[in-house]
């Protein structure tokens, strides 16, 4: 009988040993979690959802101590990101790195913890709109943070990386082509250099590319071509051809690592995605086109002319952010695979075998009551004060649903006072003072959406701490640990 159990023991033991060693290498669906939005939802329920949806690797714009507790004990492989405001200090102070890791890294790296595996040093710091403010540190910042990995003995479990725009690379003009594709010539040398370093320390090259901006930028881009069904006129180069402009991007950068002699240089796309709202290609449907037309060709294995095999990456994003900059265009609140409330904006198949499956909605979200502000009926006599009140409330909110192309730019001038003025309430949590404008506003429970506009109800933000979920990883890794210690004491024994 005890032999028996030794054999069982060791069989478990086995298992656990083939699950550590081989199941670390996740591949599937990647999605960027940012946090720029005035409600957070609680993070305990996006992690769960996140798993019950088959997502296997998460990117983050911080190392935000809530989400990474919250995470203990998933198994979602992370990376985590080292934000550009800290380079400089990052580059000029080795202490700095060695603390950072410590609290933002090794604090969760232990069995059961979470699985750290990428860290972003900076985010997109070469973009021209930057203008070099973070180049001269990204480097410096780079070494050190991998210097502080390897005096924490991580360095070969955690990689170093930094995810740069898709504009440090371009075909010139004369031959736009992917082939003819290398670093533009202001950052060459500095990207590079980076990219030496990297390749020293076995890390990945990771790149943004943004096919949606392609079209966004130019009235005369080919729309077929954004996409992945092989509609447009292919582009001939050499004896490659090209249908759509992700793999032209994709394979301009692959030439343009060949040319600086970094052939097999690894390659992760950091962000990519499609926003629903906030200009006129920015909708629910070509959202779903694109997406779904990515994950397919991604996980396929044919990749792209240039280069086979499975593609690494992490879709922008999860969520969308009432509070992001919208300097890029009103669409950059618009990003989510999910509404702000966890809800999903369409189906999305995510283990690309092609059959449309819808999501699982974030569970048990907490929303403020069924309420909204909207104009007053009976305010006509300062409607001379209308146009600065919808301007101040928008100025404090967000009105990027109602431009040009949007989901609610259909609305008449009432309706976009109501909407501006509801948004305002629901940011402000639905305060009594929040939905007033001299007596322009009032509050009703009937609700103003129409089938293309969705008049939100925000949701609260003041939710307890979740504890629970974290003990539970470390319960979880108490009990593993018990269970060994009793196997092991058991063949010795028996
Ligand atoms: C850990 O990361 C967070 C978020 O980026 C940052 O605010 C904090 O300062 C970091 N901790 C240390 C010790 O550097
Ligand atoms: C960009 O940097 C250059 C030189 O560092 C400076 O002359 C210029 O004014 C800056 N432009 C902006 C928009 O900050
Ligand atoms: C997809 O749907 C087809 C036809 O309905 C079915 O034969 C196939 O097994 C499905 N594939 C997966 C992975 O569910
Ligand atoms: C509603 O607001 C949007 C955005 O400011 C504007 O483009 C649109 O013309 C407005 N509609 C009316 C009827 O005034």
């Amino acid at each position: 009988m005890a032999r028996k159990l030794t054999i069982i023991c060791f069989l478990f033991l086995n298992i656990i040993f083939i699950f550590v060693f081989f199941s670390v290498e996740a591949s599937g669906i990647g999605v960027n979690w940012g946090t720029m939005a005035t409600h957070q939802l609680p993070p305990d329920k996006v992690v769960r959802m996140l798993k019950e949806n088959g997502f296997t690797k998460l990117k983050l714009f911080e190392a935000d101590e809530r989400i990474l507790e919250a995470l203990i004990g998933s198994d979602i492989e992370v990376m985590i990101a080292i934000p550009n405001y800290m380079l400089k200090k990052m580059s000029e102070d080795m202490s700095y790195a060695v603390s950072w890791v410590e609290a933002n890294v090794t604090r969760y790296k232990y069995w059961g913890g979470v699985n750290i595996k990428y860290i972003a040093v900076g985010n997109e710091p070469f973009l021209q709109t930057y203008n070099a403010t973070y180049i001269p540190y990204t480097l410096p910042a780079l070494r050190n943070i991998y210097e502080a990995l390897h005096k924490a003995d991580l360095e070969t479990k955690v990689k170093a990386t930094v995810p740069l725009n898709a504009d440090v690379y371009n075909s010139p003009a004369s031959s736009p082509v992917p082939s003819s594709g290398d670093f533009r010539a202001e950052v060459r040398d500095d990207v590079i250099e980076i990219i030496h370093f990297l390749y020293r320390i076995n890390s990945p090259f990771t790149v943004n590319i943004y096919p949606f901006l392609s079209l966004y930028g130019n009235d005369y881009f080919p729309v077929e071509f954004a996409f992945f069904e092989g509609l447009a006129q292919p582009i001939r180069d050499g004896d490659l051809v090209y249908t759509n402009v992700f793999d032209a991007n994709f394979d301009t950068l692959v030439f343009a690592l060949d040319k600086a002699g970094y052939t097999d240089m690894e390659i992760i796309i950091g962000e990519v995605g499609w926003p629903t709202d906030g200009d006129k290609n920015a909708n629910i449907h070509n959202a779903q086109r694109f997406n779904q037309g990515l994950i397919r060709r991604a996980l396929s294995g044919t990749g792209t002319p240039a280069r086979k095999g499975a593609i690494d990456f992490y879709l922008f994003s999860l969520l969308d952010e009432d509070a992001k900059s919208v300097a890029p265009g009103t669409f950059e609140r618009h990003w989510g695979i999910f509404e702000f409330d966890g809800k999903p904006k369409y189906e999305l198949d995510l283990s690309g075998s092609g059959n449309a499956t819808g999501l699982v909605a974030i569970e048990g979200v907490p929303y403020l009551p069924n309420k909204w502000c909207i104009l007053n009926p009976e305010g006509g006599e300062l409607s001379h004060l209308l146009p600065n009140t919808v301007d101040y409330a928008c100025s404090l909110s967000d009105c990027t649903a109602l431009g040009y192309g949007s989901s609610c730019n259909h609305l008449t001038e009432e309706g976009n006072a109501s909407y501006a003025f509801n948004m305002y309430y629901q940011m402000n949590d639905q305060k009594e003072w929040a939905c007033d404008f001299l007596g322009l506003a009032v509050v009703t429970d009937h609700d103003p959406s129409d089938e293309n506009c969705r008049f939100p109800v925000m949701i609260s933000s003041a939710h307890p701490r979740f504890w629970c979920h974290s003990l539970s990883g470390i319960f979880r890794a108490v009990v593993l640990i018990a269970y060994v210690m009793i196997c092991i004491s058991f063949a010795f024994f028996s």
